[in-house]
Formats: structure tokens, C-alpha cells, sequence
């Protein structure tokens, strides 16, 4: 009876190892068949019990059964653990004759792509592009640009002072002073690059930004040149009809002086964040080089004269770009610059 069913657990436990598909599966077989509270764990027990002529017989049973299942476990559980290390190498597969996918391209900024579409631009005119240092002296800065220590036109921009005395430039019209000293009349010259106020950041505020100078030195410049010039800027920027304005503008670098102003492309005119709710927004400070500003950089001013501007570089990509916060420019989020 014993016998019959110590064959009969046998051979059900090697059906059940061979159809075992994980080695969870596997592990339950055995501690079912050959766990310590196991059939055959309980039969060996029991053992003493049995009349002694039976003790040796079963005994072998019992011993060729336990080694039979461990051999067909072991057997089977190489079979799985070699299963599954294909499944691995399966998926873990690659072709290493394929090319590599390469370093993730980036592309220019918007700042710097409307900064070198002026420049061809202006290159089409005849404007040399001229660098400055962002580092200046208070002398180009301010004085050689006819602003002198006490005018109130030093507190119009909140400088950076450095140690030493110089400063970080509040804006770019240092270069004007720079071309004009270097290349001498006639000239014409364009300086794009960052300046740097001390004021608090806002939507439309930042310490850091960008400006385009330009300035044409000839004989007989008049206001006439200057529109010219900013409405055929303005047109390529923009490639469509801008609204303007010409307002006076007090600077003391040229005389007259004007605040060359566009509807606001963000909100048409009705009034948002960028153009401070009042439908324009300053793009284009402009004017007449002061004769002082010649003469300081040894240029007659009886034989030559010219005209100036100051464009806001980064106002303008906002424009053209709507873009209702500054702050997004210079953030470097991704998520910001992969847009453009
Ligand atoms: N430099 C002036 C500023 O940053 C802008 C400016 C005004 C530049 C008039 C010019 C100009 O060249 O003619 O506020």
C-alpha cells in the first residue's frame, strides 16, 4: 500500500517539475514533494512503525524517490535559469554595427539670430559690425558720450560699478565712441551686445539684456537719413507694416533727440505686461549725433555730422516672437528655447 503510493507521489512530482515553467513553480514542487512537512519527510517517520521485513524496502523507496526529484529539480532548474538568461540576452540585444545616434543638435538662440539677420542686414548697407568690451570706462560710458559726472542722465541708468571705477557698460553706445575714434569719417558702424543695468527684474526688466547701436558719420546727414534707415530696419524685422511713433527723447548724445516707439505686437496696442498697458513700447531711441560727441572723438563737426541709434535687441525678439516675459530669454529652459 505505502509502496504504491510513494510511486504514485513520485511520479506526479516529475510530472509537475516537467511542466514547471518558472522557477517559482519550481520551488513549490520541491517543498510540496520534499519539504520537511512533506509526504516523503512524513513517511520516513513513520518508518519505525512498519513491520521490520517492510523497514529495508521502503526505505529504498523512499531514498530513490527524494533522489530521483532532486535529480529532476536540479535537472529542470539549469534549464530555467539558462531560459531565462536568454530572455535577458533577447532583450537586451543591440546591433553594435549600427551607427551612433550622435550628440543631441542645439540650434542659436532667437537673440542671436535676429542679432546676425541685423547684422547681414546692415552689412547690405554698408555698416561695419564692431565689438566693445562689456568691462568700460566710465570715459565711455558716460563722459565721452557728452554725459558729464553730475548729469541726471547718470541716474536714468543704474550702473553696475566695479571695483576701480570702471563699470559694467549700461549700454552699447561706448562702441559709437570706439568706432569713431578707430576708424575715423566717414563711418558707419553697428555694435550689437549685452549691457547691464542695476534694476529689479520684472516682466519687462532685466539686468542683462540686449542692445544694437548703430551710427552713420557723413556730410550733410539729416533726420530724413535716419528715418530711412529705421523704417528699412524696421521692415526687415519684422517683415510686415508696424505701427510707429516719433516722440522727442532727451539724450544727451544727439540733438535732436527722438523715441522712435511700435505698436505693441503682443497685444495690438490694447495694453498688456510688455508695453506696461499702454499700447507702445520703446524700441528705437534715435537721433542726430551731438556736436559735442564728434569733437570729443576729434571729429569736425563743421565738416561732418550723423546720425545715431540704440536698438533694444532683446525688446524687439519679444516683439517678434511674443514673448510676454524677459525673464524666459535668459532662464535657459529648455522647454522655452526648444520653441524656436
Ligand atoms: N544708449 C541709450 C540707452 O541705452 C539708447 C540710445 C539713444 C542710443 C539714442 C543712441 C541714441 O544711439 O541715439 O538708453
Amino acid at each position: 500500500m505505502l509502496d504504491q503510493s510513494i510511486q504514485e507521489l513520485e511520479s506526479r512530482s516529475l510530472a509537475r517539475i516537467a511542466s514547471a515553467a518558472t522557477l517559482e513553480e519550481l520551488e513549490a514542487v520541491r517543498v510540496d514533494a520534499l519539504g520537511r512537512k512533506g509526504p516523503l519527510a512524513q513517511a520516513g517517520k513513520e518508518m519505525g512503525k512498519l513491520p521490520p521485513e517492510d523497514r529495508a524496502r521502503i526505505g529504498k523507496l523512499l531514498n530513490s524517490a527524494r533522489q530521483n526529484l532532486e535529480q529532476a529539480l536540479e535537472s529542470k532548474k539549469r534549464g530555467l535559469d539558462s531560459g531565462s538568461l536568454n530572455a535577458r540576452l533577447d532583450a537586451e540585444w543591440l546591433d553594435v554595427t549600427l551607427p551612433a545616434p550622435g550628440p543631441r543638435r542645439g540650434h542659436l538662440h532667437p537673440i542671436t539670430r535676429i542679432q546676425r539677420e541685423l547684422e547681414d542686414l546692415f552689412a547690405s548697407l554698408g555698416f561695419a559690425t564692431l565689438d566693445g568690451p562689456e568691462v568700460e570706462t566710465e570715459y565711455y560710458n558716460f563722459d565721452a558720450l557728452n554725459i558729464p559726472a553730475d548729469h541726471p542722465a547718470r541716474d536714468m541708468q543704474d550702473t553696475f560699478w566695479l571695483d576701480g571705477g570702471n563699470l559694467l557698460r549700461t549700454h552699447t553706445s561706448p562702441v559709437q565712441v570706439r568706432g569713431m575714434e578707430r576708424l575715423g569719417p566717414p563711418l558707419r558702424m553697428i555694435a550689437p551686445g549685452r549691457v547691464f543695468r542695476n534694476e529689479s527684474v520684472d516682466a519687462s526688466h532685466e539686468h542683462t539684456f540686449y542692445q544694437l547701436e548703430g551710427m552713420m558719420i557723413d556730410r550733410d546727414v539729416s533726420v530724413a537719413h535716419l528715418l530711412y534707415f529705421m523704417k528699412t530696419l524696421l521692415a526687415a524685422i519684422f517683415h510686415r507694416e508696424v505701427t510707429v511713433r516719433l516722440r522727442p527723447g532727451y539724450f544727451p548724445f544727439v540733438e535732436p533727440g527722438f523715441e522712435l516707439d511700435i505698436q505693441c505686437l503682443i497685444c495690438g496696442g490694447s495694453g498688456c505686461p510688455v508695453c506696461k498697458q499702454s499700447g507702445w513700447v520703446e524700441l528705437l531711441p534715435c537721433g542726430l549725433v551731438n556736436p559735442n560727441v564728434l569733437r570729443m572723438s576729434g571729429i569736425d563737426p563743421a565738416e561732418w555730422n550723423g546720425f545715431a541709434f540704440g536698438l533694444g535687441l532683446t525688446r524687439l525678439v519679444m516683439m517678434r516672437y511674443a514673448i510676454d516675459d524677459i525673464r524666459h530669454l535668459q532662464g535657459g529652459d529648455l522647454r522655452f528655447l526648444e520653441q524656436f
